[in-house]
């Protein structure tokens, strides 16, 4: 079984408790995309793990991948791997050669384009993200198999520097002491990654013909893919699942089955149009209540209701097949919920979001309401480990089925609090296309 799970929204769903849930049922996790701007959560009776560069698939798959589409920091790489190896001796972990190297100068730089950008700055997570993808499409960026070369390391260094001398005026960086020193930790962090290094693209592709199950852990969410997000207000890589492809190496063909997952509302860190966002006491009351703070920021997360519109079109983007749905013990404190169902325009209804900056602006979302069905207490939490869905309150049940009727596709999954025995099924897992 080939399995993709991916963020439907604007990244923080909760990807990182349904991968760990499915993980049971994989061999293999690879990510394939973006670096440490993720943050993933996991909570286990071993205690609480944060991910940013590691799938949280890690903890139960047997193979763990990184792909050739991330951008990966080695040093934070190296910090998270020892972390893990703390719990799990028998760590199995595969680093694509070809994925490329985040350096504190690009975190630097990240920075220093924020600023550039000024009134139309993102918010980025300040992880380098963006400066590296960038040096990767100009040609100039360092692979992590460059880390073994000195030389190697050191030119790249100076051509990236020599094409980013104005953003890097008046910092560290300019120094050239300093980049020889960057250049020396880069290369001294090869040794203990090494080990690691492989042709992941390969491993992935015997891993299929070995009949293994394979999960791909997507970061971010599809409004923040660069070509089919709120562009510019995005990540810099694509975060839908034919990106799998691309950052991994396997071909989209052999996709079995595509998860979606939703929070039961949206959150959203940096900067951007937010149709559903909620302000003032209501957003700060959902916030604590959802403690929404990002993982790898701490920002206070933006709030905003269920948007339906929105995830018409990333499920048709990722062609997803069930939808996981979180925070539904969150959202049901809320006395009054709204779900927007369709947008109102000047020029009339609008049933799918707007893909440009000037058209999503001038949209009114319409909304249909629900009665919150409270905080769930120990007891129905136990009834509904025990006998799923249908003891659920009927409240939370409504909405569920509302969400699965306008958008015609199964909502599978349902994550009712940080611990792992809180995911449950609500029926069987679908699968619409079986290949291979
Ligand atoms: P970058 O990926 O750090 O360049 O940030 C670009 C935009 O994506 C910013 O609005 C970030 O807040 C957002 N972003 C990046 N990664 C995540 C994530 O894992 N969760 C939520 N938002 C993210």
């Amino acid at each position: 079984m080939i399995t993709a799970v991916l963020g439907l929204q604007f990244g923080d769903e909760g990807k990182g408790k349904i991968t760990d849930f499915l993980s049971g049922e994989h061999s293999t996790v690879v990510r394939f995309n973006g670096g440490s701007n993720a943050g993933h959560t996991v909570v286990t009776e071993s205690g609480t793990f944060k991910f940013h560069l590691v799938p949280s698939g890690a903890l139960r798959c047997r193979n763990i991948i990184l792909g050739n589409g991330m951008v990966i920091d080695p040093i934070s790489l190296i910090e998270e791997i020892e972390k893990l190896q703390q719990v799990k001796k028998d760590l199995n972990i595969r680093i694509s050669l070809m994925a490329h190297v985040v350096t504190p100068m690009h975190k630097y730089l990240d920075r220093a384009e924020e600023e550039v950008r000024s009134k139309l700055s993102i918010g980025t997570t300040a992880q380098g993200i963006g400066p590296t993808y960038e040096d990767k499409y100009a040609r100039t960026g360092i692979r992590m198999g460059d880390l073994s070369s000195i030389e190697i390391l050191r030119s790249k260094v100076e051509t990236i520097y020599s094409m980013k001398r104005a953003l890097l005026e008046g910092s560290e960086f300019e120094s050239r002491e300093r980049r020889e020193e960057m250049v020396r930790q880069l290369n001294s962090a090869y040794e203990r990654i090494r080990p690691y290094l492989d042709y992941t693209e390969i491993t992935i592709n015997r891993l299929y013909r070995e009949g293994e199950s394979i999960l791909f852990e997507g970061a971010q969410g599809a409004m923040l893919d660069i070509d089919f997000g709120m562009y510019p207000f995005v990540t810099s890589s694509n975060t839908i699942a034919g990106a799998l492809s691309l950052g991994a190496g396997l071909s989209f063909r052999k996709v079995d089955r595509v998860v979606g997952v939703a929070k039961a509302y949206v959150s959203k860190v940096g900067a951007g149009p937010f149709p559903t966002e909620i302000l003032g006491e209501e957003a700060e009351r959902l916030r604590k209540l959802g403690n929404e703070y990002g993982t790898t920021t701490g920002r206070p997360r933006r709030v905003g209701w269920l948007d339906i519109p929105m995830l018409r079109y990333s499920t048709m983007m990722n062609d997803v097949d069930v939808i996981a749905m979180t925070r539904l013990d969150t959202l049901g404190q809320l006395g009054r919920i709204k779900v927007c169902y369709q947008y109102a325009s000047d020029s009339g209804p609008v049933d799918v979001i707007p893909r440009n900056l000037e058209d999503v602006q001038g949209i009114r979302p319409l909304y249909k309401e629900f009665t919150g069905w409270g905080p769930l207490d120990a007891q129905t939490l136990n009834a509904v480990v025990e006998k799923g869905y249908y003891a659920l309150p009927q409240g939370m049940r409504e909405y569920v089925e509302y969400v699965e009727k306008v958008l015609g596709i199964p909502v599978e999954i349902i994550s009712l609090g940080e611990r792992r025995e809180y995911t449950i099924r609500k029926g069987s897992m679908k699968v619409s296309r079986v290949t291979g």
